[in-house]
């Protein structure tokens, strides 16, 4: 099990943010979250990330259990996080190479002379997630879809247990996006690799290798299960409380509002 949450709560300033929270990710799974603006998304990324505690309820995370000791960095090492919101917490004078040789040691900067064998394997990740080009050019300079790439080199540099991709294709182009759907694709089919979750306001993002979906809305789980399941047009006509049309194409869902008929018979 990779992550087991029962009956998880959790309050922000008087609010209560998650409620009633039951999840389990086993091994060798990839979900997708997909739920609308503050419906928690984040909020549960930060609670598996051990950057929050449950209010109540008990969750366990790579076989740790909150509460029960001290976890913070040792979990965290284990747990590779792409969010927009790291972006502005590098030194924009870093180049790329930094920093993804940086995501080894886990520290924002580098402080230490990396190995050859650290330095080997950023190269590599790198070059599988096409940055080589850019690897020499200050983070300041590169463009959002550059520096998501870059992110996520820096994440696997680690080798985690537990991958985490909060909207990492926000702010992107068409063909940025594309480019990097298709790296977590590839490392999604990794053997041994990470188990991947993926967080997105826009259900055609969500990879075939998602086989999983949790709809979480108003800090509930609405549903989960199945992708196709979830992503059906009357579970996410309900979900959304609008009536919407799902096409699959390429093993992707594209979404529609339903158009409603015309009134007929009114005239100026
Ligand atoms: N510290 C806080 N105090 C009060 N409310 C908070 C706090 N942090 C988050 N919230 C609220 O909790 C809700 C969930 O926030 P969260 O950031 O998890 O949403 P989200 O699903 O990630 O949304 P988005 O899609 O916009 O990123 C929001 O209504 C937000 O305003
Ligand atoms: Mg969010």
């Amino acid at each position: 099990m990779v992550i087991k949450i029962e009956n998880v709560w959790l309050i922000r300033n008087g609010t209560w943010i998650l409620k009633n929270i039951h999840w389990k990710v086993e091994k060798g799974e990839h979900w997708a979250i997909f739920g609308l603006n503050g419906a928690g998304k984040t909020a549960l990324l930060n609670l598996i990330n051990a950057y929050h505690f449950p209010t109540k309820g008990k969750a366990t995370v790579l076989g740790k259990e909150f509460g029960k000791s001290p976890l913070g960095s040792e979990l965290r090492s284990k747990i590779g996080l792409v969010s927009s919101s790291l972006q502005q917490k590098f030194y924009p004078s870093d180049n790329a190479f930094e920093i993804v040789l940086s995501g080894a040691y886990a520290s924002i900067g580098l402080y230490q002379t990396p190995t050859d064998e650290i330095r080997q394997k950023a190269i590599s990740l790198l070059t599988e997630l096409g940055c080589l080009d850019y690897a020499n050019r200050n983070y300041e300079t590169l463009s959002q879809g550059e520096r998501q790439r870059v992110l996520i080199a820096r994440a696997l540099m680690a080798d985690p247990e537990l991958l985490i991709l909060d909207e990492p294709t926000n702010g992107l182009d068409f063909l940025a996006r594309e480019q990097v759907l298709e790296a977590i694709d590839r490392i999604a089919a990794a053997q041994d690799g990470p188990t991947l979750l993926y967080v997105t306001h826009h259900v055609e993002e969500i990879l075939p290798v998602f086989t999983k979906t949790l709809l979480l809305k108003k800090g509930e789980v609405f549903a989960l299960g199945k992708t196709q399941d979830m992503l059906s047009e009357q579970v996410l006509s309900e979900f959304l409380e609008l009536p919407v049309n799902v096409i699959w194409s390429n093993g992707r869902p594209l979404l529609s509002k339903c158009n409603r008929q015309r009134e007929k018979g009114h005239t100026l």
